[in-house]
């Protein structure tokens, strides 16, 4: 297994690229589901979770072709990729392939709409916390579909078709809207998603559906109105920038100090980091390429937030900003409500000397003035990424181990911070 080396105490100063957002080209990949045309895809970045539903899509019949780079683009511009699924292979989602990536369940919704039928193994737990699907099988319950658990498995029917239907989340849920969203825009009649999550991702699966003949009202709101049609064609969109990997670049720079465009980035799309980051003492402007980040010589102030759905402060950069906070003037607390295990990285970055004590869902970290490398490994895509922010400013050399984690989900990280002048190799396992 690959291992990171990081010889901390650079500053980065710099351009990272930021790479098209993983969690809207995952969704944006499944929605070729439900059209017999192509749908092509641009700025999708090259990371392992894309290739490995690459391959589910494929176990399903869709034929895919991916291009490199158009003429005129650069080498950071992502992959440009065509789906197109004339037929319908199989609507079997078996549990080797979704076991190993949750949002492939996604595929349920799509699958239903389209061939009225579909058997998607359950995802089953991971380290972030237990993930049930119940609001998922609830809005497709809600659209006609006939539900029961076979073996491990969601078999789901809709004999004559899904129909338009009004379904309300108690909760706010990413995937369980991505899955109503995707089966709605092809049942019969109107559908109403209320307390659907705004996050960028769903609107751009909703704008790109749009583009494919779908009619949605309310797109970036918490309700979608949904008028179901026949059937999609294809058409073209290009993925919106990664705001994780954006506010994970800025936390790095924000640690070491220096000066860093991340360039393509959306600060749109990343109002609360961006506040949190100011009330630390980094200095962040959205400029014309993307967003400035520097920090010279200040210190990093302390700061107190909570997790919650979009627009509030996103729990998949939790991880790295208490990373940030580990070298703060003081005590910060970071409250964690979306998912009920997600401090994994918390003994992790006490490795390297960080003084962090959990109650409950509520992490109080007490800064340090110096961290020390050390051997570390992470259990899920974001924590490793927070050993990697602690690693750039801990003194002496961190090693972390598990990097596959890490190539779920950010495209060439050793390539973009070296660029920066970060002393940061891969050793190849
Ligand atoms: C998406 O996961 C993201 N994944 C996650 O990113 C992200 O952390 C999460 O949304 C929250 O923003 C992708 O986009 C591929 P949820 P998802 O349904 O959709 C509960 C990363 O690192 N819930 O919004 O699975 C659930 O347990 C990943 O890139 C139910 O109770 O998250 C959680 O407490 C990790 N029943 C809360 O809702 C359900 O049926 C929000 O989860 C569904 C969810």
């Amino acid at each position: 297994m690959d291992r990171i080396m990081i010889r901390g105490g650079n500053r980065l100063n710099g351009t990272i690229p930021i790479s098209g957002a993983k969690n809207a080209a995952l969704p944006l990949m499944i929605i070729s589901l439900l059209s017999p045309a192509t749908l092509t895809l641009s700025n999708v970045p090259r990371l392992a979770d894309v290739r490995l539903l690459q391959r589910i899509l494929q176990n399903h019949g869709i034929d895919i072709m991916v291009a490199g780079k158009r003429l005129g683009q650069d080498g950071m511009s992502g992959d440009i990729m065509h789906l197109t699924a004339r037929q319908i292979a199989d609507t079997t989602a078996p549990y080797e392939l979704v076991s190993k990536m949750r949002a492939s369940f996604w595929v349920l919704g799509p699958l239903l709409a389209r061939c009225g039928e579909a058997r998607v193994s359950l995802p089953g737990g991971c380290a972030i916390g237990t993930r049930p699907v119940d609001m998922h099988l609830m809005a497709m319950e809600k659209l006609g579909a006939e539900i029961e658990i076979d073996g491990g498995y969601v078999v789901a029917r809709a004999r004559t078709g899904l129909r338009g239907a009004h379904i309300r989340f108690e909760k706010v849920s990413v995937g369980a809207t991505h899955a109503a969203l995707m089966a709605a825009v092809l049942a019969r009649g109107d559908t109403i998603i209320e307390n659907a999550a705004a996050e960028p991702e769903i609107g751009d699966v909703a704008e790109c559906l749009v583009k494919m003949g779908a009619r949605i009202e309310g797109i970036h709101s918490s309700v979608l109105r949904i008028s179901g049609v026949t059937s999609l064609g294809g058409t073209e969109h290009s993925v919106i920038p990664d705001r994780i990997e954006t506010g994970t670049y800025a936390m790095c720079a924000g640690m070491t100090g220096g000066d860093v465009l991340l360039k393509n980035a959306n600060a749109a799309h990343l109002g609360a980091v961006i506040d949190v980051m100011r009330q630390a003492g980094i200095d962040v402007d959205a400029v014309n390429e993307g967003i400035r980040i520097r920090r010279n010589g200040a210190a990093l102030r302390p700061v107190k937030i909570e997790t919650a759905p979009f627009p509030a402060f996103p729990t998949d950069c939790q991880a790295q900003l208490m990373a940030l906070m580990t070298m703060a003037s003081g005590t910060s607390t970071i409250r964690e409500t979306i998912f009920e295990n997600r401090f994994m990285h918390v003994q992790e970055l006490a490795r390297l000397g960080a003084d962090i004590h959990l109650h409950g869902d509520t992490a109080e970290i007490r800064g340090v003035r110096k961290l020390t490398g050390a051997p570390v490994m992470a259990t899920d895509l974001r924590a490793s990424v927070s050993l990697v922010i602690a690693g750039l400013a801990a003194a002496g050399e961190t090693v972390i181990n598990r990097v596959y984690h890490l190539d779920r989900g950010f495209e060439t990280l050793e390539e973009k911070l070296s660029a920066c002048g970060a002393d940061v190799t891969r050793q190849a396992g």
